[in-house]
């Protein structure tokens, strides 16, 4: 075997310390893969004193960027800092400098990616991003590589780890948001500011990725209609299950010749028989469906320390292999088309509705009639009476509609 690849890594936080620990759990499986021993050489932290367990021998902390990026010596450059800025700078410098990057940053790969993918080309180098998505599920290679050959129509599932563990405490064992959300955070699967998981901004950037890969066009933050969790009461997960469902976030991504491309993430009533809907707790899954291959299903661990380092030494892996061979594979942007986005009043889905009504004779026609003025067609109504004198609630599940449909049913109920 010839001489050491060695890494720098920026950050040691749960992904990274989690890096740290499957270079040292797996590094004879990794030598041999690989053909050539990898080593760790420095690791950027913010705060040095911190104790770190899982520093191996002969790496060297450090909290200067530079004794990474100006080190001839080392060939792959690990950034797991997260955010935005300097995340992004130290990246474009790397590859500048002709190192191989490998990150889990998604919100630079969605904001940036571009950026990233040309300073990658011009050096030759690869830059690989598999741990954006899903954690530890393969999703960016099979886009990439496995799935290249069908013509993708849609790209759905659940990609936040948080959310999905927070929601499934929530209906499972009746646990209050805020009790869920720490302990999400106290796993390590919670971004920085956890706003990013809850309102849906995570799932989002997730989402732009996964459609810019399937549909070869490039899909920004502001091209995908976003909502979140912090609107979901317990009362909605209660007349979920007494529908027949349970309430789960889905970025969906699809791609018709009427409508082109729309994409978004939003909470969805997902009947008990589906699929995605015994994906539970940490766990993500995402479903494609293409024109040779049909449907295919992606399921794991979404987040959390180990399952997303899996991820990320695989592409260490590739970028060593990348080194070996002095090949780049497929590191080059796929978004070679200029594609259309769907207006979300052209969005057709099913939608949930709960109406706050006077509980008087006629009324529950009245609201029959509106939803049937409006071209809305219900699948199914319940009502409850209420703890507020005379007011009922109604409650009501449509068949698939526009949104603009909805809406001019909504505008009577408002006025
Ligand atoms: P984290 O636990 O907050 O760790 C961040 C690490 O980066 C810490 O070691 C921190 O140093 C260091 N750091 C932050 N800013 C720095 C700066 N300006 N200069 C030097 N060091 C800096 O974050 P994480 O959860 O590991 O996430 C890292 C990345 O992976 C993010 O992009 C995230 O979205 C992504 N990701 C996370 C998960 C997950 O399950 N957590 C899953 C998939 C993807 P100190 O230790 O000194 O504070
Ligand atoms: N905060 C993210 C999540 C981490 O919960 O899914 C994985 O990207």
């Amino acid at each position: 075997m010839g001489q050491d690849i060695k890494i720098g890594l920026l950050g040691a936080g749960t992904v990274g310390s989690g890096v740290i620990k499957v270079l040292n759990m797996n590094a004879h499986e990794i030598a041999q893969r690989t053909g050539i021993p990898i080593s760790l050489k420095k690791v950027l932290v913010r705060d040095k004193s911190k104790p770190r367990p899982d520093m191996p021998k002969g790496a060297e902390l450090i909290d200067e960027v530079e004794e990474i990026l100006g080190d001839p010596e080392i060939k792959i450059v690990v950034e797991l800092m997260g955010g935005l800025h300097p995340s992004r700078e130290y990246m474009l410098r790397a590859l500048e400098a002709g190192k191989h990057v490998v990150t889990a940053n998604k919100d630079v790969v969605a904001q940036f990616g571009r950026d990233m993918f040309e300073a990658a080309e011009k050096s030759n180098v690869s830059f690989l991003f598999e741990a954006s998505v899903g954690g530890g599920i393969p999703i960016i290679s099979p886009l990439k590589h496995s799935l290249t050959a069908n013509r993708i129509s849609e790209v759905m599932g659940i990609v936040n780890g948080t959310t999905n563990y927070m929601l499934t405490k929530m209906s499972e064992d009746g646990c209050s948001y805020e009790e869920v959300l720490k302990e999400a955070q106290e796993k390590g699967y919670a971004e920085a500011n956890p706003s990013a998981d809850v309102d849906g901004l995570d799932a989002a950037r997730k989402a732009a990725i996964l459609a810019s890969l399937a549909f070869n066009t490039r899909v920004q933050l502001d091209n995908v209609s976003v909502e979140g969790i912090t609107k979901i009461t317990p009362e909605d997960i209660e007349y979920a299950r007494d529908l027949g469902y349970v309430i789960k976030l889905l970025a969906v991504g699809k791609e018709s010749v009427e409508n082109g491309v729309d994409v978004r993430v939003h909470p969805v009533f997902l009947p008990k028989s589906h699929p995605l809907a015994s994906v539970n707790g940490v766990f993500n899954a995402i479903f494609v469906k293409g024109n040779a291959i049909g449907e295919a299903m992606f399921y794991g661990q979404g987040a959390g320390s180990l399952p997303t380092a899996s991820a990320v030494t695989a592409d260490i892996i590739e970028a060593a292999r990348n080194i070996q061979s002095g090949l780049v594979r497929g590191s080059g942007c796929t978004c070679y088309e200029q594609k259309s986005f769907c207006p979300l009043e052209k969005t057709v889905s099913s939608y949930y509705v709960r109406l706050l009504v006077d509980d008087k004779p006629g009324v529950l026609g009245s609201i029959a009639t509106a939803f049937g003025n409006a071209k809305v067609s219900l699948k199914s109504v319940i009502q409850t009476p209420l703890n507020v004198k005379d007011h009922a609630e109604i409650v009501a599940v449509t068949h698939p509609v526009e949104h603009s449909c909805l809406q001019e049913a909504l505008t009577v109920f408002k006025s």
